[in-house]
């Protein structure tokens, strides 16, 4: 069928194969011309199919040649509808990987659950042995408690007090001000309940406790400060406190994993257009700002230029370097004082009128469509392409 985006709100509903095709070959190709000095060899990738998990695969993958197994929750193709853009990306990721001889194999289901990490447990038992790095990249927005069966929502919600700030619906590039009332009730304590490191945890007690895990043991979850400017609505709101939560659990981690010299990292990153910062109020501004910026330094990364250093640079060397509070950051660029200047600067100079040519709307917007295969150049639209794309096993 002739595949066209469909996009409601700040969600796409179509995917195109051939797209998400290219963007994993791009990813792969990127990889593989700057090579790794050192990486993991047999990884389990916990959000394994878009952003800064499926980036974790590859750069693992094409990087150090490591077998990976990814863990996710996408929907698969049927007659005249398309799968979620993590499920074409995993198609092409595993046709890739198995052209070279790569040991690939994904889970479809939810993370979250027991079935889904004993079914994980049994495949790397049965394939692998003991693996040696965990990445743990889930963005979920809903949790379903593995004990209790209660189905728990996360909000992106201030604390306190509301917030108004500039936001942009990036579609139509209005600019205005929106207002976000202050959290309530149990918001806190769900957010922290589907966002924090509890899940984390139990995936690591697990492997270790079927001996799955080998000496020197590495595993990293994905975290995100970001500027004053956000601070009321993520770092200081409901998902920073979750964010608190995930960062307190590696120490937790990192103690229970003594006996195998084992440690848990977090790795801060940089923002970036994925599925998940779309649906944060006030972030896609704040993005197009700093894109235009970032570009203009000649320092603007996408996922796999960041995963790439964070391995490259920080996790794989000998004392990994962090920040008094034990992060890997690898947001230091988009911190950098003169950028964070500049787009507080622009910040308050940014209106409907103004925003294409002093932000970066249009690199905004082409990340957007790009997510779910849309806009990738060198891609033909207008061909008729089968939606039906198998991934083995699944
Ligand atoms: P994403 O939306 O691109 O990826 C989420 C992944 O989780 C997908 O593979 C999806 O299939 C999987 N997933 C979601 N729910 C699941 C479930 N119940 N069971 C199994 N798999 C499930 O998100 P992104 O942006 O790559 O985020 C990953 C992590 O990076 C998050 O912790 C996020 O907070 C963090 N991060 C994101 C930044 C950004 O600007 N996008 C910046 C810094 C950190
Ligand atoms: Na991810």
């Amino acid at each position: 069928m002739i595949i066209e985006p469909r996009t409601r709100g700040f969600i796409c509903t179509t995917a195109h194969p051939t797209g998400c095709a290219e963007n994993v070959k791009a990813q792969i190709g990127y990889i593989k011309s700057k090579g790794l000095n050192k990486g993991p060899k047999k990884v389990l990738v916990i959000g394994a199919s878009t952003g800064f998990g499926l980036a974790s695969r590859i750069t693992s993958a094409f990087g150090s040649n490591a077998s990976t197994i990814g863990v996710f929750f996408e929907k698969p193709p049927s007659e005249g509808r398309t799968a979620s853009t993590g499920w074409y990306n995993t198609a092409a990721f595993e046709t890739e990987a198995h052209k070279e001889g790569l040991y690939a194999k994904s889970i479809n289901g939810d993370a979250f659950s027991n079935e889904i990490k004993a079914k994980t447990l049994e495949l790397i038992k049965t394939d692998l042995g003991k693996i040696d790095m965990v990445v743990y990249s889930l963005a979920s927005p809903v949790r379903t408690h593995p004990e209790t069966g209660v189905r728990y929502k996360s909000t992106l919600k201030p604390i306190g007090n509301s917030y108004t700030n500039k936001t942009v619906d990036f579609h139509t590039g209005e600019v205005k001000d929106i207002t976000i009332a202050p959290a309530e009730g149990d918001d806190v304590a769900n957010t922290v309940t589907v966002m924090g490191g509890e899940d984390w945890q139990l995936w690591i007690d697990a492997l270790q406790e079927a001996d799955l895990l080998s000496e020197n043991f590495k595993t990293v979850a994905y975290s995100y400060i970001g500027p004053k400017l956000t601070e009321p609505v993520y770092r200081k709101g409901t998902i920073g406190m979750a964010k608190d939560h995930l960062e307190e659990t590696a120490f937790t981690i990192t103690e229970s994993l003594k006996q195998i010299n084992g440690k848990a990292y977090i790795s801060v990153n940089k923002a970036l257009v994925t599925q998940s910062s779309a649906a944060i109020p006030v972030i896609p501004l704040y993005i197009s700002l700093l894109y235009k910026i970032m570009k203009r330094e000649g320092i603007h990364e996408g996922c796999i230029e960041q995963i790439h250093r964070l391995y490259q640079d920080r996790l794989f060397l000998d004392a990994v370097p962090t920040d008094e509070q034990g992060r890997i950051r690898i947001d230091d660029w988009e911190m950098r004082a003169d950028v964070q200047e500049q787009v507080a600067k622009l910040w308050q100079e940014a209106t409907t009128e103004n925003l294409s040519k002093i932000g970066d709307l249009e690199g905004y917007r082409t990340d957007f469509f790009n997510l779910f295969g849309f806009h990738v150049e060198g891609v033909d639209y207008k061909e008729d392409t089968n939606e039906i794309v198998r991934i083995p096993g699944l």
